[in-house]
């Protein structure tokens, strides 16, 4: 038992939990799932699963993305991502439903499948349905050599590495990076998007490694003051706009996830239709608030929530003066291209949960009830 213990502690290098480890290796992680793909000088992009389905790709009148949890934050977002940069049709599924829903899909149909495990069964078995109707499946898998890396067409690895706590971190951000690449390739090889913005915007993703390590190396103080802070709140909303709106997603999934409290998350304009009326004096409100084009209408909600007296916490880009005065706390990342900064503004929500946790004394890395993957139904 003494070898046991001291092989699980040599495995967490140090930190007390692996989701904490997984957490701060994510500028390494990052750059492993882009390196070697993004070449900033030539401006040029290397995806060769991609390439391998190049016909099916320009020829496909709608893209749909499949899967669930965690993953299928990164599809949503990735549909904002490839409709503006590839004005291509992007519907993305729960791959529970879908599989029993009958969809309609053809030959013409192109899957993005995303999955840590590959081993999810709703999704495995949601693809093996849409391949036999014909449909072309790319997968976007973190485990090498797992089914549904086996099952597809072609794909592109996510090369996080082994990810042991239960609840996804390093995982879903090296599924962003693939699915960033994936929209930067697919408007490049259609001339969607401006020679001019495909370089901004490779830049601004190869600048992300560095960027996720200032906000560890800053904000982690801050953000611990924030998790005691509010460790006793029955619910907490995540709120934000656009690219932010997964992002809102995902805070409030980790947050439930790990500490047990509940948390929704929510379009920032949505919430006049429904969750206003659990704001009151008690309740924290995570806005996702980083710099974009929906920034001012972002902050008249932010003045709403709190003309009701919730608890404003905002994630803002650096020098947001604004925010700074309307929330209670606020926490800062690094400026970004706004189909960037999501790679930065989920990092702080990760460590939000995982302090919230940590103060609550959950078991953070296998939280009850979940598994790290679902492989019945
Ligand atoms: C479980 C895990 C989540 C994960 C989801 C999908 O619920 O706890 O972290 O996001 O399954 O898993 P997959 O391996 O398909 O990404």
């Amino acid at each position: 038992q003494r070898l046991d213990l001291d092989l699980a502690a040599i495995e967490k290098s140090g930190y007390e939990h692996f989701m904490l480890k997984e957490i701060f290796e994510q500028p390494q992680t990052i750059f492993d799932s882009f390196r070697g793909r993004l070449d900033v000088e030539q401006a040029m992009l290397t995806l060769s699963g991609l390439d391998a389905i190049k016909d099916k790709l320009l020829a496909a009148r709608r893209i749909i993305i499949v899967a669930c949890g965690t993953s299928w934050h990164a599809g949503l977002l990735a549909e904002y991502l490839i409709e503006e940069l590839c004005r291509v049709n992007v519907e993305v599924e729960y791959a529970s439903e879908f599989r029993y829903r009958n969809p309609i899909i053809d030959e013409n149909d192109v899957i993005i499948a995303v999955s840590q495990s590959g081993e999810t069964a709703d999704t495995l078995v949601a693809l093996e349905n849409a391949k036999k109707q014909g449909a072309t499946i790319f997968g976007i898998v973190n485990v090498v050599g797992s089914s549904i890396a086996r099952m597809a067409d072609a794909g592109a690895y996510t090369h996080a590495g082994p990810e042991i706590g239960v609840a996804s971190t390093k995982a879903f951000t090296a599924q962003l990076v693939v699915l960033e690449l994936f929209a930067l390739k697919l408007a490049q090889m259609k001339g969607t998007a401006s020679p001019e913005r495909l370089r901004q915007l490779i830049a601004a993703l190869h600048a992300v490694p560095e960027q996720v390590q200032w906000i560890l190396d800053n904000q982690l103080d801050n953000i611990k003051r924030i998790a005691t802070k509010y460790k006793d709140a029955r619910d907490f909303l995540f709120l934000g706009r656009g690219y932010n709106f997964p992002i809102a997603l995902e805070g409030a999934l980790k947050l439930k996830e790990i500490s047990y409290i509940h948390a929704e998350g929510y379009p920032a304009a949505e919430m006049k239709h429904g969750p206003i009326a659990l704001v009151d004096e008690h309740l924290p409100v995570v806005f996702v608030a980083t710099q974009d084009p929906f920034y001012e209408k972002v902050v008249s909600n932010m003045q709403e929530i709190k003309a009701r007296k919730g608890r404003l916490i905002a994630v803002v880009s650096e020098g947001d003066e604004m925010a700074e005065q309307l929330a209670e706390d606020v926490i800062t990342v690094p400026k970004s291209d706004e189909l960037i900064s999501p790679l930065l503004a989920v990092v702080p929500l990760q460590l939000l949960s995982y302090y919230v946790g940590i103060e609550l004394q959950v078991d953070v890395d296998k939280p009850r009830n979940l598994a790290k993957s679902v492989t019945v139904e």
